[in-house]
């Protein structure tokens, strides 16, 4: 994973504007500090029924650390929405984050995974976020409106393929749906950070064996 992100780095990294948003908008809502926001969104194709999936995180301010993409196949909107989560989820943990606000627009898949009993829900992706969740971390989930939402659309709408790409600045075709710029040292700072914290995590974990 650092590998990966590492290299993307190199091709990707590029200076951003910083573009205010417009007034009357529907704002992204920030978590509290500390927090990592993971957008996420689902979308499946009317003309072949091929979903793809694809997600943001962000710091509490606002700033980009990392986007996703992948195809899911055919399926259906709830399991493609639930694919997005579920694919972020796995990701946040590979990059060590303790607490993480989940935020989608499909108010079905919120209510399903907010719900007490979710761990013996009908639904296989359900069970296995819900599964993820109870892992030692905290996470919250949250309902917001499709407008609060736009970048993770964008992001799962990006042309398909199967593999799971990664962007570690935003796809410049995104830019303007993007409220605050990442400074590229406050990036290094933080994702530095974050590898130390895993691998402290890791260090205590093999104590705990
Ligand atoms: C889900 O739970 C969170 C708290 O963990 C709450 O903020 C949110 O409003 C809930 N959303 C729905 C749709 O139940
Ligand atoms: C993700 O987006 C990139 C850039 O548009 C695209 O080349 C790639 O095929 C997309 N991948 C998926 C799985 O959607």
């Amino acid at each position: 994973m650092a590998t990966i992100v590492f290299s993307m780095v190199i091709v990707h990294l590029r200076s951003l504007h910083i573009t205010k948003a417009l007034p009357g908008q529907v704002h992204w809502q920030r978590p509290d500090e500390g927090w990592i926001c993971l957008n996420t969104d689902g979308v499946v194709s009317k003309l072949n029924g091929f979903g793809s999936v694809g997600g943001v995180f962000r710091t509490h301010d606002g700033d980009w650390i990392l986007g996703f993409n992948k195809s899911v196949g055919i399926t259906q909107p709830l399991q493609s929405e639930l694919w997005a989560i579920l694919t972020g989820l796995q990701l946040a943990r590979d990059n060590g984050y303790e607490r993480l606000m989940v935020q989608s627009d499909n108010l079905e898949a919120i209510t399903r995974l907010n719900a007490s009993t979710a761990d013996s829900d009908v639904n296989a992706l359900v069970r296995a976020i819900t599964r993820l969740r109870s892992a030692g971390w905290v996470t919250m989930f949250r309902w917001i409106p499709r407008e609060a939402n736009k970048l993770a659309d964008a992001m799962a709408k990006l042309e398909a393929s199967y593999d799971l790409s990664f962007f570690v600045v935003p796809p410049a075709s995104l830019q303007s749906l993007i409220m605050s710029g990442i400074s590229t040292l406050v990036y290094w700072t933080f994702r530095i950070s974050l590898i130390r914290e895993k691998k402290r995590h890791l260090k205590c974990m093999d104590h705990l064996k």
